[in-house]
């Protein structure tokens, strides 16, 4: 039997990156472009993208801005990918739908003007990304079997930034999580549908993470440092990172699927 042998060098890897101005987003840049990757980042607030391009140089990160429910803001991260790193040919390979928020409170008592937002966010832009990411990865494909290629040649990855609130039902986040359980239907669909192609669509599904994520759903402070008295340490960004880290540095034959991980003493959700 022929043992295929796959070089896990990540140097060679074209990542685009959503959310990447703050929290898990901007750790996954950092460690991205810390193995060599080039990245395009994106994320609404200009000043924060400039920040990104000062600190990585524009040699590895190049940014567009926009919102992702936009899909000529995903369509425009896709050309960058392409055009400023891909010679013009080569696609992105790996693909984090990471934007997204939360919002403080049940289907009762949530506010209502916030609803369309977070659901534009987190369920119709994380599909927008993975569609399009989807089409250009399977054109990659089928350039790289032109090349007498295979899928086994390169992986090519989607990863998705779940929740744990995805997965089990929390009474306390009902509609943020109801995003999630939808964003969860939509990976486990791609999954099944671009695996046999060679594509890999990851779920991660993080518990609570210390990041801007509190302040943007509106949490209360003193209820989260309730929280983290009672569970902490919860986790930083650099922990779903290393998580992420696992599944993409698989051989393209490998595939961590759906990797949950939480601060050890969060019982639930
Ligand atoms: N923190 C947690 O406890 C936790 C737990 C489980 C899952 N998650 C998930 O992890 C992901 C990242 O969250 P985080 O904790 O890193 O939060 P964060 O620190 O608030 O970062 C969210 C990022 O998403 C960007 N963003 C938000 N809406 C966007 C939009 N419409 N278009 C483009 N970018 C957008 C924000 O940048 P701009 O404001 O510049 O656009 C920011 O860069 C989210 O999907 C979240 O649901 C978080």
């Amino acid at each position: 039997m022929t043992q295929h042998v796959f070089d896990s060098t990540m140097s060679d890897r074209l990542a685009v990156v959503t959310g990447a101005t703050a929290g898990i987003g901007y750790a996954v840049v950092k460690e991205l472009v810390g193995h060599g990757c080039s990245v395009i980042a994106n994320g609404r607030r200009p000043d924060r993208l400039k920040d990104l391009v000062l600190e990585f140089s524009n040699e590895s990160v190049q940014t567009v801005r926009g919102d992702t429910s936009d899909e000529k803001i995903v369509e425009a991260m896709f050309d960058a990918a392409r055009d400023r790193f891909g010679d013009g040919r080569s696609e992105a390979d790996l693909v984090v739908v990471n934007a997204g928020r939360g919002l403080k409170g049940s289907v009762v008592d949530s506010d209502t003007a916030q609803w369309e937002e977070m659901i534009r966010t987190n369920l119709l832009g994380a599909a927008l990304v993975i569609r399009h990411a989807a089409r250009r990865m399977l054109a990659n494909l089928e350039r790289l079997g032109s090349r007498g290629k295979t899928w086994r040649d390169h992986p090519h990855d989607i990863v998705v930034i779940g929740s744990t609130v995805g997965r089990n039902v929390s009474p306390f986040s009902s509609m943020y999580g109801s995003t999630k359980f939808g964003v969860h239907g939509l990976v486990e669909g791609a999954r099944r549908e671009l695996g046999p192609k060679g594509v890999r669509v990851t779920l991660i599904e993080p518990g609570f993470v210390v990041s801007e994520f509190q302040g943007v759903a509106g949490y209360n402070p003193e209820w989260f440092k309730g929280v983290v008295d009672r569970i902490g340490p919860v986790l930083e960004p650099a922990d779903v990172v290393r998580a992420l880290m696992a599944a993409i540095t698989q051989p393209p034959w490998v595939h961590f699927n759906d990797i949950a991980l939480r601060p050890t003493r969060q019982d639930y959700p």
